[in-house]
């Protein structure tokens, strides 16, 4: 387990403590990248896993801000999820994975209250995944304020070191990068060997 990580009972008991709930949407497909078969997906399906371009630059999950006193965890991750995707989405507890102080991000946040990120993964339909692709840009009344876009999480990689690798070397919020890795091998979305790999070549690419 990371460091600061709490059960959701701790982290619901936490009062004074600010709480943030983020999901990843995914799905299994069978739509071939670039339209032809790339060798390595002939047995493994290509998977659309969503991550969104925020308003700062930075790339993270759809979701944010719960108010406790107001809502649930859940019922507050589908608010957001309405906000930044124009989709309404049942986030059950079921989905929850885990939760944890979010890294303190400079010495003034000290004074302010701490923050605890709760994760959610939550498997769809292909045509789910698709529609909210299209609702993100279309209906979301949060696109072009609070986020500038969604994408998809490319799971290849190539044979110079991009797709997995070039995407994990970009800028992320808060732990998503985190969120984003232990998700991948929770799920085995990615083989560990292959995570590994495009890891360290993505540390390279930011050297
Ligand atoms: P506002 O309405 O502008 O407040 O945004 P929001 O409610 O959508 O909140 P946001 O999604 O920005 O998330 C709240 C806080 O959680 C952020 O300030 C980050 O510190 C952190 N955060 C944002 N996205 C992620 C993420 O994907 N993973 C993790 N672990 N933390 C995140
Ligand atoms: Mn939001
Ligand atoms: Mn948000
Ligand atoms: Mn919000
Ligand atoms: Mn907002």
């Amino acid at each position: 387990m990371a460091s600061g990580q709490l059960s959701r009972a701790e982290a619901l008991a936490c009062s004074g403590c600010r709480h943030a709930c983020h999901v990843m949407l995914y799905c299994d497909t069978n739509t071939l990248l670039f339209g032809s078969i790339p060798i390595r997906h002939i047995v493994l399906p290509l998977l659309l896993p969503q991550m969104q371009m925020r308003f700062d630059g930075l790339l993270g999950f759809p979701g944010g801000f719960v108010n406790l006193s107001e809502e649930s965890l859940e019922a507050g991750l589908g608010r957001e999820l309405l906000e930044e995707l124009g989709v309404a989405f049942q986030i059950l507890e079921e989905d929850h994975v885990d939760s944890c102080f979010a890294p303190a991000s400079s010495p003034a946040s000290s004074t302010s209250p701490r923050l605890i990120t709760h994760f959610y993964t939550k498997k769809m339909e292909e045509g789910q995944i698709r529609a909210v692709e299209t609702a993100a840009v279309t209906t979301a009344t949060d696109h072009g304020q609070e986020v500038l876009g969604m994408v998809r999480v490319p799971l290849h990689s190539t044979k110079g070191g991009g797709g997995l690798a070039s995407f994990l070397s970009h800028s992320f919020v808060g732990n998503a990068r985190f969120q984003l890795l232990h998700t991948l091998l929770r799920l085995h979305l990615v083989a560990p060997e292959e995570l590994r790999e495009a890891l360290a070549r993505s540390l390279k690419i930011q050297a």
